[in-house]
């Protein structure tokens, strides 16, 4: 006899399948069983970001991190490697790092002074031999470990689960665009400072989601910020001249919103660096091709499932001053129903001049901080929709979202089968399919199993919008 499922697996059935018809239960954005199920079946098992290796430049380096709710340490170890540590003493449990970022050769635990070397090792107890005698395995008592970490561009990336597949894997099509954007600087990136931090009273979805390409916002909710000048090139009015980008669902849930300038147009090119910067550029890791995709982008949004996101933009602190390329990164992270913790970190490639590197900060503190234009814009309606989530009402109704647009037949964006990169994209950008492919891939994620396979051409065509004439997927 077939066993009952079970509510939860009930629920990711039909939300599997009302998302081919466009609908997101409104549910998903504050409810607690789901927010357990996340911390369980995502953030433990996903790659996720945990911060960039200029952040540890020196051995013994180290900074605090989380993964979910989950404390770790990323820290450069005194063999030069790169580790991701959980922060749990194997004593009784206590935290051992107490900075939120430093340098030391060893972490002492506060509680019975359990040490470990920065390599995570058992380094010591205090009255070892008394205490312990010849019974402790000195091996056995090391911090425990991410089972995997890997570096891309010098952004540090682990996962907990040791059945995930590689990063490359994992990543899919994406890491295509993540070449794209960082690859074509020939000395790496760099962050500016530590990581700005904030609680928002919302879901970490609502942002993972937004950064997926929720272009359909930009010229509604920020149109104060816009108007004072912020955002250069806009067309007035309510023109769709101003979508004119591309949307792609890279797969695996991944999802890019990305902005060219035409060939023949003069102006900012490369996200808007100017030639001093750009001078570092080249097209030995991308090819020659993709370098000069990377010469006409204006513009790039997007997110590595779950809850890593990027911006790359010209954007302007002052009216006195040219549009400045402003490029951020942040993670969305879950703190509890209805509440996460931003991080958000500025970068800029390696050996940017000082004067560049204090006018992209500066700009990236206007918009896209805490007290930046454009986040608070945002900040706003992520949090009204985790207050509907929690209303008793919108449970009774059982309410469902629209994430219909581009939708067969519904929208006039189309699918660009020649566009110059991999997965599914389609232009303009007035479309939900990055959407739709994000929630897909959070589905899979959510079910009970073993670890979720690569989405398939079909899923990725049905959560595009192609379900209503190819079946489902
Ligand atoms: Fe860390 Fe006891 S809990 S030494
Ligand atoms: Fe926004």
């Amino acid at each position: 006899m077939q066993p009952h499922p079970t509510p939860m697996a009930q629920f990711l059935d039909e939300f599997d399948a009302s998302l081919l018809e466009g609908s997101v239960p409104l549910r998903v954005f504050n409810d607690p069983e789901i927010l357990d199920g996340e911390l369980e079946r995502i953030f433990t098992r996903a790659w996720v970001f945990i911060g960039h290796e200029s952040e540890i430049p020196a051995r013994g380096d180290y900074v605090q991190r989380r993964i979910g709710r989950d404390p770790f340490v990323l820290v450069r170890s005194d063999d030069g490697e790169v580790r991701v540590l959980f922060d749990a003493c194997r004593h009784r449990g206590a935290m051992v790092c107490r900075a939120e970022r430093g340098n030391a050769a060893l972490f002492r635990c506060p509680y019975h002074g359990w040490t470990y070397k920065n390599t995570g090792e058992f380094a010591g107890a205090p009255f070892f031999r008394a205490a312990y005698g010849s019974e402790l395995d000195k091996s056995e008592w090391g911090l425990y470990a991410a089972p995997h970490t890997e570096i891309l561009h010098g952004f540090v990336f682990a996962s907990l689960d040791p059945d995930a597949p590689t990063l490359e894997e994992y990543l899919g099509d994406m890491k295509w665009y993540l070449d794209l954007l960082w690859g074509q600087c020939k000395d790496g990136w760099e962050v500016i400072g530590d990581p700005q931090r904030f609680v928002v009273e919302a879901d970490w979805k609502s942002g993972a989601d937004n950064f997926c390409g929720d272009d359909y916002h930009t010229f509604y909710l920020h149109r104060s910020t816009i108007e004072i000048g912020v955002m250069d090139g806009v067309k007035r009015g309510d023109s769709t001249e101003n979508l004119q980008g591309y949307h792609v669902q890279a797969g695996n849930g991944h999802a890019i919103s990305h902005f060219l300038v035409p060939p023949e147009v003069p102006g900012p090119r490369f996200w808007g660096y100017p030639p001093e910067v750009a001078e570092r550029f080249t097209p030995d890791k991308l090819g020659q091709e993709r370098y000069e995709l990377a010469k006409h982008s204006i513009g790039s949004v997007g997110t590595v499932f779950p809850n890593f996101s990027f911006l790359a933009f010209p954007l302007r602190h002052s009216r006195k001053e040219g549009p400045v390329s402003t490029m951020v990164i942040r993670c969305f992270q879950p703190r509890g129903p209805a509440e996460m913790e931003i991080w958000a970190w500025v970068i800029c490639p390696k050996g940017t001049p000082e004067e560049y590197r204090r006018k992209t900060y500066r700009t990236s503190m206007g918009t896209f901080s805490a007290g930046g234009t454009f986040e608070q814009d945002d900040s706003e309606p992520w949090i009204a929709q985790a207050r509907t989530a929690g209303t008793a009402y919108g449970r009774k109704l059982g309410m469902e979202l629209n994430y219909k647009m581009g939708l067969k037949g519904a929208a006039s964006a189309t699918r660009v089968d020649d566009f110059a990169g991999p997965g599914v994209a389609f232009y303009p950008v007035l479309e939900d399919g990055v959407h739709r492919g994000f929630h897909r891939r959070w589905v899979q994620f959510m079910r009970e199993g073993g670890y979720p396979s690569a989405m398939t051409p079909e899923q990725q065509n049905a959560s595009a919008g192609e379900a209503r004439s190819n079946g489902d997927g």
